[in-house]
């Protein structure tokens, strides 16, 4: 799969050394789930490239001059469940077990800092260089979780289990000389001078050396550390990992962490709260992640989020939408009963990562919000009763409705392969195009926005951030 969202993990060669850099703007290179996908790709081409003999040594780093700050936490607020708990670390372990597996020298530019799952990325690679003033925090016990990336069995096999534990107990912050005691890196760079030169120039030697021959002692050395099974292991970090990502703990510690940002005593401008709509097959996920790119990469915190939330109510409606309700014989529930769990996962869903975001100064994006119950549940139920039900929400800075025809949205739904959920009938969705285009009409005070979406992906993308700015950027100083 191509990543759609932009390229937040890329590769510059420079002779026979690749630079593989992460680069998140706004986010002090936080990885996103967007950006594990782009690192597992690019991990991918790594390999063939060094396979084909392209590519000799490789430089990890991150951009502007600091290396990675672990998973996002405004992007993964939205992971809710164990099973998208243990997903996110699959994905991880899986990628930094191959970035650590290719066949050539790996060396990690710490630059002025790795913190948590940051620190496990630096320890999947060969070799460490930190910069004199940088430092690495253990910082997983803060956020009530463990290491998810294969990072304590790592850390174990390089300073010993007594020592690991020590580290990640004590959530331990520690600097480039007592780093280099501990093992923890290889070497310092020299004051002033940044840890990527200092990791180029060690890459560089190294790609002048025989290739066969520093891929051989890697796998050798590889073995040595090897004597127990690093796939059991894993998976047992999966499970305790998504059972501490699961506990209130960490929910908790997350909220605090988000309110610490606020300077003290000052209330932040609050994020903006933007809303796609459209039929299903509209695109609205897609121009979702177009804008949230194009933000992000001016600075801005963005959170992508979107209804059914990945809540408890919200995996229920997912469970309803494909007629899976085990203990009914049509695996359905009543019109009355969808369009209530609707009403409550919204209610949830902004209470447990909405509200909070916008608290914290972020732009959050939302694919669906209440327009959505008034187009769909409004076919079914009363429209006045639907509409009451969801009174009193928080209304959105901006709605953009992207606008194609059923026919168009049903054609589109046609190559997704994937079994259509209840409401993605061609009769209902012709429907439905009647019920926006008659919100869009009545709702007069709403900032609606309506934008043909049946235009190259890129074209909606600059009409949803044109549509973005004349709304918004005018309306005050962003958060
Ligand atoms: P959708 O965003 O299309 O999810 P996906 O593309 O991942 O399946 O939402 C799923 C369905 O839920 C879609 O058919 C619209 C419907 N829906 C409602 O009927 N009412 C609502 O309030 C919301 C938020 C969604």
């Amino acid at each position: 799969m191509s990543d759609p969202h932009g390229p937040e993990v890329r590769l510059e060669l420079v002779g026979q050394v690749a630079l593989l850099i992460v680069e998140r703007p706004g986010a002090c290179n936080a990885l996103a789930r967007s950006t594990m996908v782009s690192l597992g790709e690019v991990v991918n081409e790594l390999d063939h490239r060094v396979n084909a003999g392209l590519v000799r040594a490789v430089v990890f780093m991150g951009a502007s001059g600091r290396f990675v700050a672990g998973g996002d936490v405004i992007d993964l607020l939205n992971v809710k469940s164990e099973v998208a708990a243990q997903e996110l670390s699959r994905g991880m372990q899986d990628t930094l077990r191959r970035l650590a597996a290719l066949s050539c020298p790996v060396i990690a530019a710490i630059d002025a800092y790795a913190i948590g799952g940051g620190v496990e990325v630096a320890l999947a690679c060969d070799l460490r260089v930190i910069a004199a003033d940088a430092f690495l925090h253990f910082k997983h016990v803060d956020l009530a979780l463990t290491t998810a990336w294969g990072g304590q069995r790592r850390l174990a096999a390089l300073v010993g289990p007594q020592r690991a534990l020590r580290l990640l107990w004590d959530a331990a912050k520690v600097y480039a000389e007592d780093a280099l005691r501990l093992d923890l890196v290889d070497r310092i760079a020299a004051p002033g001078e940044s840890a990527e030169a200092c990791a180029r120039a060690w890459a560089t030697s190294l790609a002048q050396r025989p290739p066969h021959v520093l891929a051989a002692m890697k796998r050798l050395s590889r073995r040595s550390e090897s004597e127990v099974d690093p796939g059991a292991i894993d998976r047992l970090e999966r499970s305790i990992f998504s059972a501490a990502w699961m506990h209130s703990d960490h929910d908790a510690a997350v909220q605090h962490l988000l309110s610490e940002r606020r300077p003290r005593g000052v209330v932040p401008p609050r994020g903006r709260f933007v809303v796609f709509e459209g039929l299903d097959g509209a695109g609205t996920t897609t121009q979702m992640h177009l804008l949230a790119t194009a933000l992000r990469s001016r600075g801005q915190e963005v959170l992508t989020t979107g209804e059914p939330s990945g809540g408890p109510i919200g995996r229920l409606l997912r469970e309803a939408l494909g007629s899976r309700i085990a203990e009914r014989t049509d695996g359905r529930f009543p019109a009355a009963s969808i369009a209530l769990l609707f009403a409550a996962d919204r209610h949830d869903h902004l209470k447990h990562e909405i509200e909070p975001a916008l608290d914290a100064g972020i732009t959050v994006i939302c694919d669906r919000f209440d327009y959505s119950s008034l187009a769909y549940q409004g076919q079914e139920n009363d429209p006045d009763w639907v509409s009451t039900i969801n009174r009193s929400l928080l209304r959105p800075d901006l709605v953009l409705l992207v606008q194609v025809t059923a026919e168009v949205a049903a054609s589109r739904r046609a190559t997704r392969n994937s079994v259509p959920e209840i409401y993605e009938v061609d009769d209902f969705q012709r429907r439905v195009v009647l019920a926006y285009a008659d919100i869009a009409r009545h709702r007069e005070g709403d900032p609606i926005v309506t934008i043909d979406g049946e235009r190259d992906r890129a074209e909606v993308g600059r009409s949803c951030l044109e549509a973005f700015d004349a709304r918004l950027v005018s309306l005050k100083p962003m958060g």
